[in-house]
């Protein structure tokens, strides 16, 4: 969760690596750090701090003229939030810099070695080990690069890293394992990020290190090295041409609202080109060259993490209902460690909006191992996830600034309609079956804006129910998942506690908790599970508890049951999911500005 930036070149560095800090601030930090060198003065400017950038940006020096440096973001994992723990990292000799993403298993033997040797640790990271670990192979004689390479060998675990160096100030190290690193290559001049967003300030032509890679970069070229022995690795620079970097807010409060108000577009963005009415199918180049292969895929399971795995759910009705196939989901988390039973005709999806979560990439690499096809829905061109897999289906959303994930989840939903159309029809889906989800697909973006016209509905209903302590969502088959994906966006932006159930379950337990303050948000459109939902609704107002449902327009069964109704548009109930999320993220979004919560 953290963020990367490197520069070496011929811009003064501080203001670069601020402006491409910032456009990392949406994976989320708690902490911040700053490294510029000015060979002029030989002079090293180092600046942390637990403010958010917008307050610590102000507040560097900015006569720096260095044009050599590095940045972060920290999301505490070893040690507290404090100035002491936030990167960089340096040795005894206060020489060598280092900035890291990811989690260094062995660093409590590696520490107790170091100590004894005499090194003195100023943090209670698990960072601070590499640069003393360096000092430690250079004081035995080993040169700079040798022994960056050793110390990168006897780390265990994952890592992403970049490395200044005071005495070799005109070069910038950079090295990965299994946590992501890119190098940009510019016009006399480089940039490491933990994703592209900070390089396409500089360029588009950028390298993905692969796991085991280390990039030595000087002001006049760079090497590709394998840290494990030496050998150059052929990093093949490839075109940032799809990756829209949106940088600005726009008239938008906050980045969350403007890619709410993007849902629709990045639907049209999904199914642009790839929707054929007049045979009932899809066109996805990515799976063409697997044709055959897929349609002889007996079982999938769809591997995500946190929204993306919600998107994964509403897949695996979607692909049972429509292809035909068994199809289960699970987060890549879970999945990863257990012994999950594949062979060549499982196919195993990854949804990934960064294409870089660390448990969906170890779910896949599993999957390659034991022979299953792996097909990728990832939005970010060129993740690791997207390379790693066998086939894909890019989502092209545009870039996610915000913490919340929000645009990325109806693209998703989208792509996996249409992988669920692409098998169906190479199974027993119907040509009319195909043409009527066809068409539909490709109405919903116009339906969206006009769902999103009516925030102020939403609005009010949020300013309502936003000093509720708890909260309930319910929805049952398609709409599930969506009850899970309403209850995370209250937690995470929101700071509302929230309970995502399948409606089935409120009877099981949950149902003792509903009184008049503890509101619950039931997604109830007339799908076939309507009449059960509509039960559970009484239930719910049997015990004074609030209700909000969202139902489809033009009913008005609740109109004297729940407290509040929202409507959506009716359309096929598999497709319910995508309209059911904007109002969703809207009440989420609008519930944390009641609040004044920091919401992106
Ligand atoms: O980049 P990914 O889609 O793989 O990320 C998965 C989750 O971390 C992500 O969806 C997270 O749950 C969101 N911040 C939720 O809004």
């Amino acid at each position: 969760m953290c963020g990367i930036v490197g520069y070496i070149g011929k811009r003064t560095a501080l203001p670069f690596l601020a402006e491409g800090l910032s456009r990392l601030e949406y994976r989320g930090y708690d902490s911040c750090g700053f490294l510029v060198y000015d060979a002029a003065a030989g002079n090293i400017y180092m600046k942390k701090s637990v403010q958010r950038l917008r307050d610590a940006i102000p507040e560097l020096d900015n006569a720096q003229s260095g044009t050599v440096g590095m940045a972060h973001t920290r999301w505490a994992t070893h040690g507290g939030v404090t100035e002491q723990n936030a990167h960089p990292h340096r040795d005894c000799a206060h020489e060598i810099f280092v900035i890291h993403n990811g989690i260094i298993e062995n660093f409590r033997e590696l520490k107790q070695m170091l100590e004894m040797r005499g090194h003195r640790f100023a943090s209670e990271t698990d960072t601070e080990t590499i640069p003393h670990l360096i000092e430690e192979f250079m004081k035995q004689g080993e040169r700079y690069e040798d022994a960056v390479a050793h110390a990168l060998r006897d780390l265990r675990g994952s890592f992403a890293l970049v490395i200044f160096h005071a005495r070799f100030p005109d070069m910038l190290i950079g090295a990965r394992f299994a946590s992501p690193l890119a190098l940009g290559i510019g016009d006399g001049e480089y940039v490491f990020g933990s994703d592209p967003s900070p390089i396409s300030l500089a360029t588009r032509d950028v390298i993905f290190l692969n796991d085991g890679e280390m990039a030595v970069v000087r002001r006049v070229g760079y090497d590709i090295l394998r840290f494990q022995d030496g050998a150059q690795a052929h990093g093949v620079p490839i075109q940032l041409d799809k990756i829209a970097v949106e940088s600005s807010k726009g008239a938008f409060a906050d980045y969350m609202l403007k890619e709410i108000f993007e849902e629709a577009d990045a639907v049209r963005n999904t199914i642009r080109g790839r929707l054929l009415p007049e045979t009932g199918s899809v066109k996805l180049g990515g799976m063409e060259q697997f044709e055959e292969r897929l349609a002889s895929i007996q079982k999938i399971v769809i591997a995500a993490c946190g929204t993306a795995s919600y998107a994964g759910m509403v897949g695996r009705y979607f692909f049972e209902e429509y292809a035909g196939i068994a199809a289960e989901c699970e987060v890549a988390s879970e999945l990863r460690y257990r012994k999950p039973l594949y062979d060549s005709s499982t196919l195993v999806i990854a949804v990934s909006q960064s294409g870089e979560t660390a448990d969906t990439l170890e779910a896949v690499k599993e999957a390659k191992r034991k022979h299953a096809l792996t097909l990728g829905v990832v939005n970010v061109v060129g993740s690791t996830i997207a390379r790693t897999v066998d086939c894909g289906v890019y989502t092209y959303a545009g870039q996610e600034m915000a913490v919340a994930s929000t645009k990325a989840f109806v693209s998703q939903l989208a792509a996996l309609n249409l992988i669920g159309v692409f098998l169906g029809r190479q199974r027993a889906m119907s040509l009319v079956m195909g043409k009527r989800i066809v068409q539909e697909l490709a109405r919903l973006p116009d339906i969206m804006e006009t769902l999103l016209g009516r925030n102020d509905a939403v609005q009010m209903i949020a300013d309502r129910y936003a000093n509720a302590r708890n909260f309930l969502y319910l929805g049952r088959k398609y709409n599930y998942p969506l009850a899970l994906e309403g209850a995370l966006k209250l937690k995470e932006i929101a700071y509302i506690h929230a309970e995502g159930y399948a409606s089935g379950e409120m009877k099981h337990g949950p149902i003792v908790l509903i009184e008049r303050d503890f509101p619950s948000f039931v997604i109830a459109p007339r799908d076939s599970v309507y009449e059960k939902t509509f039960s559970n609704i009484q239930e719910i107002k049997a015990r004074n508890g609030g209700v909000i449902v969202l139902t489809t327009e033009g009913n008005h069964d609740f109109d004297s049951v729940a407290d509040c109704v929202l409507f959506i548009p009716k359309t096929i109930e598999a497709l319910t999911p995508i309209l059911a999320a904007i109002p969703l993220h809207l009440f989420a979004y609008y519930a944390a500005r009641a609040l004044g919560r920091d919401i992106d």
